[in-house]
């Protein structure tokens, strides 16, 4: 049985990462119903003035330095984090993506409950298998990006010890391919069909994810919040369809004619599909149909390549 969504209207809601492709949608829309507080370093004026237009509060603050949380109210009632950053500085990274969690869930310690965004990244790499939760972690994205799985490793860790040490309600989500009309893996695939690159994949073919609508993101998060426990609750997060970068690069391409140009590299991301058992028991199934979502970003971010038949 699924649990009870958490009624946030009215609650006092801090999101972090606010200016990020994933949570900027969510700022979006919970400041519809909620007291959003938008924490980020916010060095570019124009990510803050987008942030105050969607009616929610600014926090600038590096989650690297606990003394800057000192701005975050101590009444916060739930905790969205999805900050991180990947400048390829381990001190940094690891200072603000790990450290970091454990910074805020120190000022945030009195919170209801604490959502801490991880990534199937954490995993390593084992072909088409399905990763649960407790298959091995590894460094799986550190071809393109040095620090981040290991940031993200250790950020789990930090943010397991910090809510045993504090008693914090907290769930850990580890998402796989967010996307929506603010964009997303298939738009870059889009992008390098247009341009004519190459596309690289694993020659472990084809190479699945699960790709995970903004809309069910969304309407997920009260969910998740409700399963927070001190113990922690640890989820693969994902649509509950597993699809390839081969197919949605397929799909793309009958709805806009451009064609993908594929080249295997064993050193690409290759398949990270996850088993999604314990998030439908604990949250339910998603529902939006991954070729819908996919038409509905190309209709929002680039409606002049879909073509008049498609
Ligand atoms: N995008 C994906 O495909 C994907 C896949 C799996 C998991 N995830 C997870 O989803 C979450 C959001 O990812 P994203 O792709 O939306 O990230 P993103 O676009 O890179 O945005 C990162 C956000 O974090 C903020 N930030 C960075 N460093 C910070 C610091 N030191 N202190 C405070 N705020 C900081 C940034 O704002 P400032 O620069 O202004 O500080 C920005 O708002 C992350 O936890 C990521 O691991 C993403």
């Amino acid at each position: 049985m699924p649990v009870q969504p958490v009624d946030l209207s009215g609650s006092k809601l801090l999101i972090t990462g606010p200016t990020g492709q994933v949570a900027l949608p969510v700022v979006e829309h919970f400041a519809q119903i909620a007291d959003v507080h938008a924490l980020a370093r916010f060095n570019k004026a124009e990510d803050r003035q987008k942030i105050e237009a969607m009616g929610a509060s600014v926090i600038a603050a590096d989650l690297a330095d606990a003394e800057s949380l000192a701005a975050v109210p101590e009444d916060i009632d739930y905790v969205l984090n999805f900050a991180v950053v990947k400048s390829g500085d381990f001190e940094y990274d690891l200072a603000a993506n790990a450290e970091g969690v454990g910074n805020l869930m120190m000022r945030c310690a009195r919170a209801r409950a604490f959502l801490h965004f991880s990534s199937t990244a954490v995993y390593e790499y084992a072909g088409q298998a399905l990763r649960t939760e407790s298959s091995p972690l590894g460094d799986n994205h550190r071809v393109m990006f040095p620090t981040y799985s290991i940031s993200k490793i250790a950020a789990e860790t930090v943010c397991r010890f910090v809510a045993h040490q504090h008693q914090i309600p907290t769930t850990i989500a580890r998402l796989s391919v967010p996307y929506g009309d603010n964009g997303g893996w298939m738009y870059f695939h889009m992008l390098m069909m247009q341009q004519g690159m190459e596309i690289e994949v694993h020659p472990e073919r084809p190479n699945y994810y699960n790709p995970l609508h903004v809309d069910d993101y969304i309407e997920k998060i009260p969910y998740l919040l409700a399963a927070a426990t001190p113990e922690v609750t640890t989820l693969n997060f994902g649509g509950s369809e597993k699809v390839s970068i081969e197919e949605w690069c397929a799909y793309i391409s009958e709805l806009t004619g451009l064609e993908p140009r594929f080249c295997e590299n064993t050193k690409a991301f290759g398949s990270l599909a996850i088993d999604t058992s314990k998030m439908e028991e604990l949250i339910g199934p998603t529902r939006v149909d991954w070729r819908e979502g996919i038409r509905r970003q190309l209709e929002h971010l680039a409606p002049e390549l879909l073509r008049r038949d498609a």
